[in-house]
């Protein structure tokens, strides 16, 4: 009867999603529903992630402004107020972990800013920062600004960045000698310096590398015909809803594309092969796919990535570019 139920379950979806257009609206209600479940507000901070990301948000606000030509002195004293209260309930519930620590050396830097500028420190909003500054506190810099040359970035950038990026394609034929995991997370850990809405950091790299699971990982997944067997990995990444907030819910893609980007060259930089692969599927399969996976619920599938050793000699589609002119719109 199960099996009924569960068959006739399918055919319905099947129908809806691929044979109407009801499915784009059933996968948006999902969409929405997760992000109403799990995102924060300023008065909603649910749980560890919702605190961490509104945390984050309020004292990099602080860091951008003191990043500024012309920093204002005594700029966003009701936000700061609110970050030190907000920090303070969190060190109660948690400690004083590094994020806290960074928040420190950024109001850190925020206050030694406006005694060199010479405001009045002799006031309940100055002595408030004070005290919240006056415990604990990281030796290292780890929050605020620091201060870069245009000599350090020319000397980074010195090397040929073309060739690197024209040297990249999907590869969809891998070779068999065995994948080098320990590149692959180093790849992952180069990619943590993806720039994201206001620093939250939503990402997540799911990696797996083991054949029985790359296997069930890949069975929620529509376009690697004709060279599963080849691949030796595969990454899932994902954003987590729990560290945005108010008109985010496209960020949550934004944030997440872009890692994944950084990912692949990262992968590419250290020698290892990708394909990328889409992850468009009914809302009841990333669901699904989430349960297979040990993927919580409160994050969302952006895309895999098929990762393989490569081959001595191979070939790649050529994926022709359009034009320039047919993609620069010089305004
Ligand atoms: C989000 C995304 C999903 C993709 N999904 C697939 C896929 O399912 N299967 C596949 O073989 N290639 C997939 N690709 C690879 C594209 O076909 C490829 O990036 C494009 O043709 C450009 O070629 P290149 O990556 O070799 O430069 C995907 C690419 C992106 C960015």
């Amino acid at each position: 009867m199960n099996n009924f139920k569960e068959r006739f379950k399918n055919k319905v979806y099947a129908f809806l999603f691929w044979q109407t257009s009801f499915g784009e609206y059933l996968n948006k209600m999902y969409d929405l529903s997760l992000f109403f479940k799990y995102s924060f507000k300023l008065s909603k901070t649910n749980s560890k992630q919702n605190k961490v990301a509104s945390l984050t948000k309020n004292y990099h606000i602080v860091e951008k402004g003191l990043a500024l030509p012309h920093t204002r002195t005594e700029f966003g004293q009701q936000k700061i107020i609110k970050l030190i209260q907000d920090a303070t309930l969190f060190i109660e519930e948690y400690g004083n972990e590094s994020l806290i620590l960074a928040i420190k050396n950024c109001l850190s830097e925020y206050y030694e800013f406006n005694k060199r500028s010479g405001v009045n420190l002799d006031t309940d909003y100055f002595r408030t920062i004070a005290i919240f500054i006056s415990t604990e506190f990281s030796e290292e810099k780890i929050g605020g600004t620091k201060t870069i040359t245009k000599e350090e970035i020319a000397n980074a950038t010195n090397f040929d960045f073309e060739n690197f990026i024209k040297a990249r394609s999907s590869i969809r034929d891998f070779d068999i000698s065995e994948l080098d995991v320990e590149k692959v997370e180093k790849a992952i850990d180069l990619a943590r310096f993806t720039p994201s809405v206001c620093n939250r950091q939503s990402w997540k790299a799911h990696l797996f590398t083991k054949k029985k699971d790359v296997l069930k990982v890949l069975a929620f997944q529509n376009g690697h015909g004709g060279f599963k067997e080849v691949i030796q990995g595969v990454i899932v990444v994902t954003t987590d809803i729990r560290m945005f907030t108010k008109l985010e819910t496209n960020q949550v893609f934004v944030d997440g594309g872009l890692f994944a980007m950084n990912v692949i060259n990262a992968l590419h930089f250290y020698g290892i092969g990708t394909c990328p692969l889409n992850t468009c599927m009914p809302f009841v399969d990333e669901k699904k796919l989430k349960r297979t996976a040990k993927i919580e619920e409160s994050e969302r599938v952006i895309m895999m990535i098929a990762i393989g050793s490569i081959k001595e000699v191979f070939k790649v589609a050529i994926s022709k570019r359009r034009d320039l002119n047919q993609i620069l719109i010089n305004h």
